[in-house]
């Protein structure tokens, strides 16, 4: 038997260079396995034909198609896009209002295909198509209304680039956007004719409870609008041989409903309405309100316009505004004439 003494700077060094040469073998290895079978998929099948996967959008994105409505210049993100199925059915939607898609993937076949497939159907203007991993694309803070990825992210070369990458999304998403993920996890793959395990050609493989737990701490006072655990069986070509490949598939969908801050104090300011009716007499109410059922009078509460008019109230309406919870003060949205 060999021993290794972990005192010796040298054998430690060894040791951790080949720890090191078997992670990045394991990962070359999955990479390669999944290019051949996405390859495969790609070439065998077109997009929205009966036969695979691709014959339609996965229904967790289409319920999200009218979210957007009367928004104009949406961007959007989807990373691990494959040849479109996702995001041309986004721009199909919403390419008459402006409509920009990134597109990310690993795969240069994946990216022609998209290409084309975009072409196809009418939106190559909206669709911007990115040859790279996902773990090297840096997400701009605050640029994107909807950012999706659906089987993919298990696909990052870690789990450390995977956490660092969620912390991206939440960051790169706007006020009022939406984060759509489909992410696997606890996959078992096992021989199909032997029924001998094999290992399983995911680069993250978290346990289910542990993702979900992940992404409720990483969009942690998001509203989330969807969250679901779902187990999944099928049969996955792994060069000669037929995987059973099993999956809990993870589904989280969740809008970034940020509080907005006061401009003066930096309190959280709450939605409502000012309800007036002649200029001395003003009302907060936080519902449509009239008049005579309204709340109390508004004692020394400082009413501020975003725009440099002078206030002029239309007498008996409800005009949009926002109260801070803090100091107090009333900013209007809109100013509207006498
Ligand atoms: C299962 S497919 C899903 C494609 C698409 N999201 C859909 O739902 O149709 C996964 C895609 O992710 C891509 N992919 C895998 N690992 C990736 C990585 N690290 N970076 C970028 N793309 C990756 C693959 O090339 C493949 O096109």
């Amino acid at each position: 038997m060999y021993y290794v003494d972990f005192r010796e700077e040298e054998s430690y060094n060894a040791i951790v260079l080949y720890a090191k040469r078997c992670i990045m073998d394991n990962l070359l290895q999955i990479r390669e396995n999944e290019r051949l079978s996405h390859v495969e998929t790609y070439n065998s099948n077109g997009l929205f034909e009966e036969g695979s996967w691709l014959h339609k959008p996965v229904k967790t994105v289409t319920d999200l198609l009218p979210y957007f409505r009367g928004k104009k210049n949406l961007r959007i993100l989807d990373l691990g896009c494959g040849v479109g199925r996702n995001c041309i059915a986004f721009a199909k939607e919403y390419k008459s209002t402006g409509c920009t898609v990134d597109c990310v993937d690993l795969l240069s076949i994946a990216i022609e295909k998209l290409n084309r497939n975009a072409a196809t159907h009418g939106v190559t203007q909206c669709i911007n198509g990115i040859v790279k991993a996902i773990e090297d694309y840096e997400i701009e803070e605050n640029r994107y209304d909807l950012i999706m990825s659906v089987s993919a992210l298990e696909h990052i070369d870690s789990e450390e680039s995977f956490k660092d990458k969620l912390a991206q999304i939440s960051a790169g998403i706007r006020n009022g956007g939406i984060v759509c993920l489909v992410i696997n996890s606890e996959v078992t793959e096992k021989d199909k004719a032997t029924g001998e395990p094999m290992t399983a050609q995911f680069e993250v493989n978290m346990a289910s409870e542990e993702l979900q737990r992940l992404l409720k701490e990483t969009f942690s006072g998001w509203r989330i609008v969807k969250e679901t655990l779902r187990k999944q069986q099928y049969d996955i070509p792994r060069g000669e041989k037929t995987a059973d490949l099993t999956t809990n598939v993870v589904t989280f969908v969740a809008v970034k409903d940020e509080a907005e801050r006061c401009p003066y104090c930096g309190g959280e300011m709450k939605n409502g309405f000012v309800c007036t009716t002649v200029k001395s007499a003003v009302f907060w109410a936080e519902e449509k309100t009239s008049f005579f059922k309204g709340p109390a009078v508004l004692e020394g509460a400082e009413v501020l316009a975003k725009s440099t008019n002078p206030l002029n109230y239309v007498k008996g309406s409800n005009l949009p505004a926002a109260k801070c919870e803090n100091c107090g003060r009333i900013i209007l949205e809109n100013m509207q004439e006498k």
